[in-house]
């Protein structure tokens, strides 16, 4: 039986993959630590929580006393790493608790792994570690690292140590690295339901700089059929890129949602740009589809539609986040 500790599991990716494992499997038993920050939400993991083989803590990955208790009362034998502060805007604003979770935490959980002598370690990673790219040319996995904001950066510092506790330790480590990915639970702070939302309340759908900033989009359950497939498969010591072939200039992709939901142009308002911004982003991900047998399954123009869907009819979800009320029923309930 694999017993994974699965970490950032009420986050937007994370708690996609726990429903689509468990909804598939039941040869896994997954203990999801999650610190519940402001992107974290247990509401997300409606059709998880009965299954027996599921559990659910509250926690820091930072807090290596919990993880070491975690590890031991739950004889964790894996380790996927979701957890992490994920947003770039937020890191420009402010990087320390970036470094904190993301290079501190993952740490933690290295050491643990060692020690606890697990089989798999799968560190989520992501394509900003490779930097940015000009009008042609993809990121492969021999793509150099060269991160440009306080989050990438913080996300390579995190693959290079778990690569290095494979050398050093013989820890069986596997990284995957992904392109942008939508779909549902994804938090309204990302492009995609960011415009959504504004788009449904007649609000300005702010666009950075000239709009052609170009993004890999990918939705999200077949980032985590990925996700899967390198567990299961991965070469240790092996990183794989995964994208699903669909690049989109932002501006794009905003009026493709207009055009959707039947609001006008009008709403578009080009903004300053965000510093250090990346113009670009392709991912070549030959190197998953050849070796483990890998390839996306949902096609850009109906996962979209799909995903504003998911919005339109789910307000409920999104309208308690943004009047602030999960925040508060998590503390009264967990505590700050
Ligand atoms: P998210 O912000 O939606 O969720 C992150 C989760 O981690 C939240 O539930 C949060 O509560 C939890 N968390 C944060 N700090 C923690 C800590 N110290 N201890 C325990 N839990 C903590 O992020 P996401 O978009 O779901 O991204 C998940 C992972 O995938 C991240 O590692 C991210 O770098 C990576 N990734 C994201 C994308 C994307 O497009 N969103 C693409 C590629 C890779
Ligand atoms: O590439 C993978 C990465 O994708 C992940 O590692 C990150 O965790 C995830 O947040 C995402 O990063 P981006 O910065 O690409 O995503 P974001 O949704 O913030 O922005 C997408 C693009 O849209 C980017 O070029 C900035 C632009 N943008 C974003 C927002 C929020 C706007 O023009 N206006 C906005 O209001």
């Amino acid at each position: 039986m694999k017993r994974i500790l699965v970490t950032g599991g009420a986050g937007f990716i994370g708690s996609n993959f726990i429903n689509y494992i468990l909804e598939n499997r039941d040869d896994v038993e997954i203990i999801n630590v999650d610190k519940l920050t402001y992107a974290g939400n247990l509401e997300n993991l409606k059709p998880s929580e009965d299954k027996s083989n599921y559990h659910f803590v509250r926690g820091d990955i930072c807090n290596h006393e919990l993880i070491d208790y975690l590890f031991s009362k739950y004889k964790i034998n894996s380790v996927i790493n979701f957890a992490a502060e994920s947003h770039v805007d937020r890191s420009i604003l402010g990087s320390e608790i970036f470094y904190q979770t993301n290079v501190i935490g993952t740490n933690v959980l290295l050491e643990a792994a060692k020690r606890f002598e697990v089989e798999r370690f799968l560190q989520i990673s992501t394509d900003e570690v490779y930097g940015s790219l000009g009008a042609t040319g993809r990121f492969t996995e021999h793509t150099p690292l060269s991160p440009n904001s306080p989050y990438s950066s913080s996300k390579a510092a995190a693959d290079m140590m778990a690569m290095a506790f494979h050398h050093t330790y013989g820890l069986p480590v596997v990284i995957t690295r992904c392109s942008n990915n939508y779909g549902p639970l994804q938090f309204p702070e990302k492009l995609i339901p960011l415009m959504i939302i504004n788009a449904m309340h007649d609000k300005k759908l702010p666009v950075y700089g000239d709009g052609m900033n170009v993004r890999d989009w990918i939705y999200v359950i077949d980032h985590n059929r990925a996700v899967e497939a390198v567990f299961e498969k991965g070469k240790i010591g092996g990183v794989y890129n995964i994208g699903a072939d669909q690049e989109m200039p932002n501006i794009e992709i905003v009026k493709l949602i207009l055009n959707s939901l039947g609001k006008s142009e009008s709403l578009i308002e080009y903004v300053k740009d965000r510093p250090g911004h990346d113009r670009r982003y392709a991912i070549d991900s030959s190197k998953i589809e050849t070796e483990l047998d890998w390839k996306p399954k949902y096609k850009f123009d109906e996962a979209i539609v799909k995903t504003i869907e998911w919005y339109k009819t789910n307000k409920n979800w999104w309208e308690k986040i943004i009047s602030g009320e999960y925040q508060k029923y998590y503390e009264k309930q967990y505590g700050k």
